[in-house]
């Protein structure tokens, strides 16, 4: 039987994920702050469901996720969900800062982590969520999509220590154009998706140890077409969403 954590699981993709791998068989450890959400999870399959509070922005979230791998008796998929984004054109620091915290620091911190665990079993699978703001950056949300750039990176660096190593750790890069959860907030946002649906892809790239997705397909062509813009033509596109 396969083993995954998911951090972040508590609402939006991370919850429809937890929900499919739980629907799937797998035993599944979810963490996030929200202690009554993950209890809900928890519920649906108290013998193989484990749980355990993480705030990836605390120092103690590695000992926290040790403890829910110990409770499965094993982690073979990690899978990081957790992140916050704001539209930010006021450039207000402490929502630029939260978001470092909590999508770089705390991103790395959990990662580092997963690796960590991984290395010491000689194989593994670190997935995480970043998103398609990380091609280009986004006057509305600088912090976001920096942050998000930076864990396509990062993600690209293990993928290439993983090989310079020789270990057999996979790396999964898993980047949604704009998903219905409350991330969005209501918002009024083109070509929107079901949590469910990125969920079913997430399942797919995971069990088939994708290197990196886009989802969906149409999120495939318009970055692809994204990249080809040069940067003077891009710092003058009138961009809101
Ligand atoms: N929605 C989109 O359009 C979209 C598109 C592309 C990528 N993404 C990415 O997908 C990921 C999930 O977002 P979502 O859309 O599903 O939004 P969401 O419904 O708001 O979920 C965010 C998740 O992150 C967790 N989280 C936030 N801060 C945390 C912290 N300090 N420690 C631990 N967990 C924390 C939340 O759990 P607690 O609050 O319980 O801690 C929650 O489970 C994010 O990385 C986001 O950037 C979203």
């Amino acid at each position: 039987m396969k083993r995954i954590v998911i951090v972040g699981a508590t609402s939006g993709i991370g919850r429809a994920t937890a929900h499919l791998f739980i629907e799937k068989g797998w035993t599944v450890g979810v963490a996030g702050r929200r202690m009554e959400k993950l209890e809900e999870l928890r519920r649906l399959a108290p013998d193989r469901v484990f749980s355990e509070p993480i705030d990836v922005t605390e120092p103690d979230a590695p000992a926290h996720l040790l403890s829910l791998v110990h409770a499965m008796q094993g982690m073979d998929v990690f899978l990081l969900c957790s992140g916050i984004g704001n539209q930010n054109a006021e450039l207000r620091p402490d929502i630029e800062l939260a978001t470092v915290r909590t999508n770089g620091e705390g991103f790395t911190r959990l990662v580092c982590a997963a690796w960590e665990y991984f290395h010491a079993q000689g194989k593994g699978h670190i997935a995480a969520v970043s998103s398609i703001a990380g091609t280009k950056g986004l006057g509305v949300a600088p912090s976001y999509s920096a942050t998000k750039c930076f864990q396509n990176c990062y993600l690209e660096a293990l993928a290439q220590l993983a090989n310079l190593q020789h270990l057999s750790i996979h790396i999964t890069d898993i980047r949604p154009g704009f998903v219905d959860t409350d991330l969005l907030r209501g918002g009024n946002y083109p070509m929107l998706m079901r949590p469910e649906r990125v969920a079913r892809d997430i399942y797919h790239a995971i069990l088939h140890k994708h290197r990196r997705l886009i989802i969906d397909c149409r999120y495939r062509f318009l970055v692809f077409f994204w990249r080809l813009i040069p940067s003077w033509l891009w710092e003058r596109l009138p961009i809101h969403n």
